[in-house]
C-alpha cells in the first residue's frame, strides 16, 4: 500500500489532536471529571456487557472512547496511527488512573504489534473511509479475536457519505475505485475554526465491499441495522431530532446516516 496516503493522513491526524482536545466536540474536561460519556446509545446497546472482557480498539484516536469502555470495565487495548493521538491517549489514562494499552501503528500492521487475541474487537465513526483496502482488514479483524469473540462496528454509512455536507449535492462515489479521493481541508468537524489546511486521502466503500471480506474470513452476522439519522452532530447542516439524533436537512427522503454491524468470529 502506498506510504504517502498514509503519512499524509498521519500528519493531518497528528495536526488534529490538540484542537480535538480542546473542542466543545468532545468535552474532554468533563469527560475527566465523569461528567460526559463519549460513547453513544448504539454501540452501549450494541455492547451491553463488557465488564472483565478485551476489548481492542481499532482507530481509537486519542483515546476517548477505549478509556470510556475501561470505565465500563473491559480490559482495553487501543491502536492508532496518530502518534499524537496514541500519546495523549496514555497521558489521559495516565491522569485518570486506568488500566490500558495503547499501540501506535496503522491498523493493518496490528498483529505484528499485538499478538494477543479479544473477546472483542470495537470500532467506530469515521474509520473505514482511511482505509484503502478492506481486505486485510477483515484479515486483522479475525486474527485479533478469540474464536467465538465479537466484532462490533457503528460507522457513517456510505449513502451519508455521497453526499457534500456543505450543499446536499451528490458528489461522491459509492464503490471504492483504485486511486483515492484527494481533498484539501479546512479546520475539522470538531472545530470548524482550528487553523488548520491540510491535504487528505481518503477511500469509499459500498456496503457489500464492508461486509463481504469479513463473510469471506469466517465472521457470522449476528445483527446489521441501518439508522436514519446520526448520533454525532458532525457534519454541517444536521438538525436535531431529539436527543443523540440529527438529521441531514438537505434531501427530503429518508436514506441512512448510520449501519451497524456485529459478528461472531466461529
Ligand atoms: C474519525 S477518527 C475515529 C473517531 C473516533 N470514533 C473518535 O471520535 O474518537 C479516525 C482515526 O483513524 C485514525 N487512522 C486513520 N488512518 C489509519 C490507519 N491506516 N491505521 C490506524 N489508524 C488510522 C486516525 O489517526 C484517527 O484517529
Amino acid at each position: 500500500m502506498n506510504n504517502h496516503y498514509f503519512d499524509t493522513n498521519k500528519s493531518l491526524w497528528n495536526q488534529k489532536v490538540d484542537y480535538h482536545k480542546a473542542s466543545d466536540f468532545y468535552e474532554l474536561d468533563n469527560f475527566k471529571k465523569g461528567l460526559f460519556q463519549p460513547l453513544r446509545d448504539i454501540e452501549l446497546r450494541g455492547l451491553p456487557d463488557v465488564r472483565g472482557k478485551s476489548l481492542l480498539h481499532l482507530q481509537c484516536h486519542f483515546g476517548q472512547d477505549t478509556l470510556a469502555w475501561a470505565r465500563l470495565g473491559a480490559k482495553v487495548t487501543g491502536v492508532d496511527l496518530s502518534n499524537k493521538g496514541i500519546e495523549s491517549a496514555r497521558q489521559l489514562r495516565d491522569e485518570l488512573k486506568l488500566d490500558a494499552k495503547f499501540v501506535n501503528c496503522n491498523v493493518f500492521d496490528t498483529r505484528k504489534h499485538i499478538q494477543e487475541q479479544f473477546d472483542i474487537v470495537f470500532t467506530s465513526y469515521g474509520v473505514i473511509g482511511w482505509l484503502p483496502d478492506l481486505k486485510p482488514w477483515a484479515k486483522v479483524i479475525k486474527e485479533s479475536l478469540k474464536p467465538g469473540g465479537t466484532f462490533y462496528i457503528v460507522e457513517f454509512h456510505p449513502a451519508l457519505m455521497m453526499h457534500d455536507h456543505e450543499n446536499y449535492d451528490l458528489q461522491f462515489h459509492y464503490f471504492n475505485r483504485p486511486e483515492p479521493d484527494e481533498y484539501l481541508i479546512e479546520g475539522t468537524y470538531a472545530d470548524k475554526n482550528a487553523n488548520l489546511q491540510h491535504k487528505e486521502f481518503t477511500w469509499s466503500h459500498s456496503l457489500s465491499e464492508i461486509i463481504t471480506p469479513l463473510i469471506n474470513e469466517g465472521l457470522i452476522l449476528e445483527s446489521f441495522n441501518e439508522y436514519p439519522y446520526c448520533n454525532w452532530n458532525c457534519f454541517p447542516n444536521l438538525r436535531t431530532e431529539g436527543e443523540q439524533r440529527f438529521v441531514y436537512n438537505g434531501v427530503k427522503f429518508s436514506f441512512p446516516h448510520l449501519f451497524e454491524l456485529k459478528m461472531r468470529r466461529g
